[in-house]
């Protein structure tokens, strides 16, 4: 058996990803998920992992377990001997953190703190944790490396992967034996090839891709474009979209970092290039056979005109660069939505 993985949000878009590759890589995976954001199956299992058990032919060990749960943690902590912890459970709704700022300022520190707190006395000292990069804020250079300037986000989501960012690297310094790996993801999208998993935004999609796909398969009208007046290729944001599953092999890729004793190391997860609204509608109606009607809408709140990475530490350090182009990260997110229009529930409302 190869060695135990905690994932903490397992059962969301970017972890059951993950978990799919961790086992396709030799590693046993252990799942927690409060299904705060993902949904239930049959029994206690999330449906993602339920349909990632089928697809490998496996079964996996899944907790409903929230990590405000102090007690649920240490006690999972002492069943299991888990060489590393992937992190990341947390509230990630943009416009819902400015409106309930102590909601997520508590929820997702206070997670994180129990995490780190239960992985120190267990001897549990190898991290890798899910940040983004909305930590840079607004870019004052482009493409944006790692050295560039973070804790300029506005909002109260993005703030709290800049604390809990600022939190590892003081436990990193202060007790030498631990390891961590934040990374910073520019646009996570896409779906697995198989079509069984992929993103199931409960309620009205706040990013892009998700609306984009809906409205392709006739759950919603129109798109909004957020403005068309920045200074960009057609006047709409670029942004830095990244295929889920290669962003996941990066996850793999950090995990044998820390095998090196790397301290504390920080990457980008991006492709290096930026794309347009306009030129990911496009890319979208394509892979859909779909037209997408969209509507030019003021500029949100908090937006920025471009964002794309530089990706060569992560090449450079972890051997690990993107693979899939956008023509396939539209194809693959065109299987998941219709193969399964109402995401992972099979009722008809949406
Ligand atoms: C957003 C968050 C970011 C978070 C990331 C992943 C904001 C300001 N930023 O990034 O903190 O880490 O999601 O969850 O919310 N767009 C439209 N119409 C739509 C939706 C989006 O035109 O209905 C445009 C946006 O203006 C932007 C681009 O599409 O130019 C991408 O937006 P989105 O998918 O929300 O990602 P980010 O804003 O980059």
């Amino acid at each position: 058996m190869g060695e135990k993985i905690l994932v903490t949000g397992g059962a969301g878009y970017i972890g059951s990803h993950c978990v799919l590759e961790l086992i396709e890589a030799g590693y046993h995976p252990v799942v927690i998920d409060n299904f705060s954001n993902a949904v239930q199956g049959e029994g206690v299992v999330a449906e993602s992992i339920r349909r990632i058990e089928k697809l490998l032919n496996t079964t996996i060990e899944f907790h409903q377990l929230d990590l405000l749960d102090r007690p649920g943690l240490e006690n999972l902590f002492k069943k299991h001997t888990f060489a590393a912890v992937m992190h990341f459970a947390g509230l990630k709704a943009v416009g819902e953190s400015v409106e309930q700022p102590l909601r997520y300022y508590k929820v997702n520190l206070t997670a994180a703190m129990n995490l780190i707190e239960v992985m120190q006395t267990n001897n549990v000292r190898n991290l890798v944790f899910s940040s983004s990069a909305t930590v840079y804020g607004d870019p004052t250079r482009l493409p944006i490396d790692e050295q560039h300037p973070v804790g300029g986000c506005t909002n109260p989501y993005g703030k709290t992967k800049f604390f809990i960012e600022e939190i590892i690297k003081d436990q990193c310094k202060a007790e030498k034996d631990w390891n961590a790996v934040l990374l910073r993801y520019f646009n996570p999208i896409g779906a697995h090839s198989s079509g069984l998993i992929g993103e199931d935004p409960q309620g009205i999609p706040n990013n892009l891709l998700p609306y984009v796909a809906q409205v392709a398969v006739g759950r919603r009208q129109c798109l909004s474009v957020f403005g068309d007046d920045y200074d960009t290729v057609d006047g709409t944001g670029v942004r830095d979209y990244i295929h889920v599953v290669d962003l996941s092999k990066g996850h793999i890729a950090a995990l044998k970092k820390l095998k090196e004793n790397c301290g504390c190391k920080v990457y980008n997860l991006g492709t290096g290039k930026g794309y347009s609204v306009l030129q990911v509608v496009k890319g979208m109606e394509k892979a859909s056979g779909k037209e997408i009607p969209y509507k030019i809408a003021p500029r949100r709140g908090g937006d920025v005109a471009s964002c794309y990475a530089d990706p060569k530490l992560a090449e450079e350090e972890l051997g690990w660069k993107a693979e899939f182009d956008m023509e396939r990260m539209c194809a693959d997110l065109w299987r998941w939505q219709s193969m399964n229009p109402t995401g992972f529930t099979k009722s008809t409302t949406s």
